[in-house]
This record gives C-alpha cells, structure tokens and sequence, in this order.
C-alpha cells in the first residue's frame, strides 16, 4: 500500500456503511475504492487509472464527469433544487420526457418519472394491472416473468424475476406469477456472434401458461431484451417477435425492461429497435442521466397513457408516484445527456465500434476454462468453467486481477459481463482483451 492510500484508509471509517450486494466482510478488509473519474477511466483510492469496461453498471454510456452533464447538473442545483411533481412540476421534466419519447421506440411516447430501475418496474407493473381494471378486465392480474430475469429489487421485480437468490432469502413474495423458461442453451449457442439461432420455439412456453391460467387472468409479461445481471442471456433470434405475437393474440400487455440495453447499448437507442420488436411498455433508468444523478422512467404506449385519461378530469388518473419524480437535476442531467448522444452521435458509433469488439470478445476462444463467449453491440459475456462447489469463485478471482491490472470488469456467477461507455475506442478494446487474455492464461 502505498502512503497516500494508507492516510485515505486512516480516515475513513469503514464500520458504519453496509455495502449493496457485496460481501462486505471481505470488502472492508481490502476495500477498493473510487475518488475521480474522467471519459474512460476511474482513478482508485490509491492512484491508479482504472479503464471501465462497465460503464460504471451498465450507466456510464457516454464517458465519465462530462462537461455538459456536470455544468447542467451545477446550474440547475444553483437555480431550482427541488420542485415536486403532485400537483405542480417544473419545465425541465416536461423538456426531459419530450427529448425521451423522441429517441423511444414508434409509439411509446408518453414518459412516467421514477428514481431507478426498480422503481421502473414495479411502476410498469402496476400500471399493467391498473390499465386492465380500468378497461373492465380487472381479473387480469397475473405477471409473467422469465427464469434467470433481473428486474431490481422491488417486491414486484423480484416476484417477475427468476433469480433463484431472491427465493431463498425472501420466500415467495407476489402470488400471482408465473415464469417463462430462460432462452440460455449453452449446448446449441455457444460461442455466437450476436443472437444465437436456436431457441425461438421457448417464446411457445408461453402458450402454456397461458392455457394453464386463461388469457383472461393474465395481464402482463415482462422480460429484459437481453438479461445482463444473470450473465449476458441473447435472445434467440425470432425470439422476442414469437413473444409479441403470442401477447397480442391473448391481450397480453407485453413490457421490456430496458434498464441496462438502453441507450445504445445494443447500438440502436432501446433493444426493442435494434430487434425490431415494440413492446406496449419500457422501462429503462441508468444511462437515461448517464447516471449522473438517479433516475428511470417507464416508457408508455399513447393508447394505454389514453386509456388512464378518462373518467372525471379532477381525479388522479394513476394512484402512484415518487417525491423525486422528475426531479430538477435528474431532469437537467437527462436533457444533458440526451442531447450529448444525440450531438455525438453516440449510438451509432458504438454500433460502428461493435464488429471490432466482437473479434475481441471472439479472440478469447481456447483461453483455459472458457465455455461461451456471447456478444451484442458493445456487450459481452464471457462464461468460465466453475470450480467445483465454488460457484462465482473463478470469475471473482478474474475480477480482482484485472482491477489490480487497471481494468473495471464485472462478474456475475462465472460470467463476466463487459458493457464499456459507448465512446470506447480500438485502443480501449485491445487493452480490455490484452488484460482479460493474460490474467485468463492464469487462473486457478
Ligand atoms: C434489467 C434490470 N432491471 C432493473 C434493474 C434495477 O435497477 P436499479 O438498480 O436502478 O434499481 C437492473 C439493474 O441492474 C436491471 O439490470
């Protein structure tokens, strides 16, 4: 350790913070901390440059601390801190969702604020069941999620979500959901560029439970276009277009939650242009302010916004909201930062980027303990053989030597999961893989 570093750790009381999903034992006794960041890079509490190859978490999509985004945020704080969304708003929030809906997929162009991704979801998911209660088919009240799905940490999120984690630590949760099969085979799609072939005929499951519950009880589906925090899962292709045809023949309100694909992260704005398939809601949040303040926002077709503007014009349409919804510098942050994809053109150049990201993803193949290699646009997956009875150990190890090395990847399970800001360069990329490729030589 270094003496800067040592004087850092002095000072700072590790004891009274408890970590979101991390081991915080084992955090504190070698904690890794961020002090700056610029463009591609973090600085770590101990000097070092770090090159994120995350985004932060999937959020960061147009490069650390810039200048826009931070003068925006400093004037709006210094101008109007807080202004609240009951009953009264600010400009900002009406600019924001305006800028929103013109990127969003055809159609869904009315915008609901909200803090986060979870907050996203479970707003999506209320309004599903709001909006079939509203048109008189009020028993449709059952949720379809997806085996392996993330959707936060909601109650609703986690009830639609299929991480087996959730169900050990907190039980059953929502009672009225089912779950859809994952699309991972491993055994037929390992090693695809892009979406995988096979696997199409899951979206047909659906049409199980459907005659297991009756359309008639059934309100929506959700599914994250491509799962990222269960380990980068592609959707096969004709996948998701199977899926929206079997919602539409049943009355099925069909969601994407769009918190990590969104943005251009799949080098459309949202996945559901880049798989030409549009759902009737989206939920997106992290790059949405380049996560420079929180926000998310639940992207809504006209048809069901129309639907909640009924009844008598003095009641609230839509019994829900957050005392941050829209707030002033989430706000000022999502102009800036929309405007900044827009006037850099960012989603197409990191779809210009994408086909030199995948040889490099590909250039991993026959590294020791590599099983899959997976990619879209600027995302990939790289999956390791796990050791036996130590499940996520292998990549975590991966993860603590390339940050040692100078570079932010992410793990889930054994899959690490690479989603680099979108203004990632060639350089950037060959030193991601150079690194990823020699601390994959050694590992245990
Ligand atoms: C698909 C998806 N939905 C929802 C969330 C939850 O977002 P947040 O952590 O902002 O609540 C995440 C977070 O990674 C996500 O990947």
């Amino acid at each position: 350790m270094g003496t800067n570093e040592i004087e850092l750790l002095q000072q700072l009381n590790l004891q009274h913070l408890w970590l979101p999903f991390t081991a915080n034992r084992q955090f504190k006794a070698q904690p890794r901390l961020l002090v700056a960041a610029r463009d591609m890079h973090y600085t770590a509490h101990d000097g070092r440059t770090i090159l994120d190859a995350v985004a932060g978490l999937w959020a960061v999509n147009a490069g650390h601390c810039r200048a826009p985004i931070v003068e925006a945020i400093s004037r709006q704080a210094a101008t109007l801190d807080y202004a609240t969304g009951f009953q009264m708003h600010h400009p900002g929030a009406f600019l924001a969702a305006e800028k929103l809906a013109a990127i969003a997929p055809a159609g869904l162009d009315r915008v609901f604020f909200v803090n986060s991704g979870s907050e996203a979801v479970d707003t999506a998911l209320k309004m599903a069941l709001a909006y079939h209660r509203l048109r008189g088919e009020g028993t449709r009240r059952v949720l379809i999620g997806r085996e392996r799905g993330y959707h936060g940490v909601g109650f609703g999120g986690i009830s639609v979500g299929g991480m087996p984690g959730n169900r050990k630590t907190f039980g059953n949760l929502l009672p009225l959901v089912d779950h859809l099969p994952h699309t991972h085979d491993a055994q037929r799609n390992a090693f695809s560029r892009g979406q995988p072939q096979w696997g199409a005929e899951r979206a047909d499951a659906l049409e199980s439970l459907i005659a297991l519950h009756d359309a008639s009880n059934i309100a929506a589906v959700i599914v994250e276009p491509v799962a990222g925090s269960t380990g980068v899962l592609l959707p096969p292709a004709g996948y998701l277009q199977r899926l929206r045809e079997i919602c539409d023949r049943h009355g099925i309100l069909l969601i994407f939650d769009e918190v990590i694909t969104g943005f251009g992260r799949t080098g459309a704005a949202f996945a559901a242009q880049t798989f030409g398939v549009t759902p009737d809601l989206l939920t997106c949040a992290k790059a949405l302010t380049n996560a420079a303040v929180p926000m998310g926002a639940v992207l809504v077709k006209r048809e069901i916004f129309d639907a909640f503007m009924t009844g008598p014009e003095s009641s609230i349409e839509f019994y829900h909201g957050y005392t941050y919804s829209g707030h002033p510098l989430a706000s000022a942050a999502a102009i800036a930062t929309l405007d900044l994809f827009r006037d850099e053109d960012l989603f197409a150049r990191g779809a210009a980027l994408a086909p030199y990201w995948e040889d490099a993803v590909h250039s991993l193949r026959g590294l020791p303990n590599i099983i899959d290699l997976r990619n879209i646009g600027l995302v990939a997956g790289i999956e390791l053989e796990s050791i036996p009875s130590k499940p996520g150990a292998r990549a975590f190890e991966a993860f603590l030597r390339c940050y040692r090395r100078g570079v932010l990847i992410r793990t889930t399970g054994d899959t690490i999961a690479l989603s680099p800001p979108l203004i990632l360069e060639r350089r950037h990329v060959d030193e991601i893989f150079g690194v990823l490729a020699e601390v994959l030589r050694d590992l245990p």
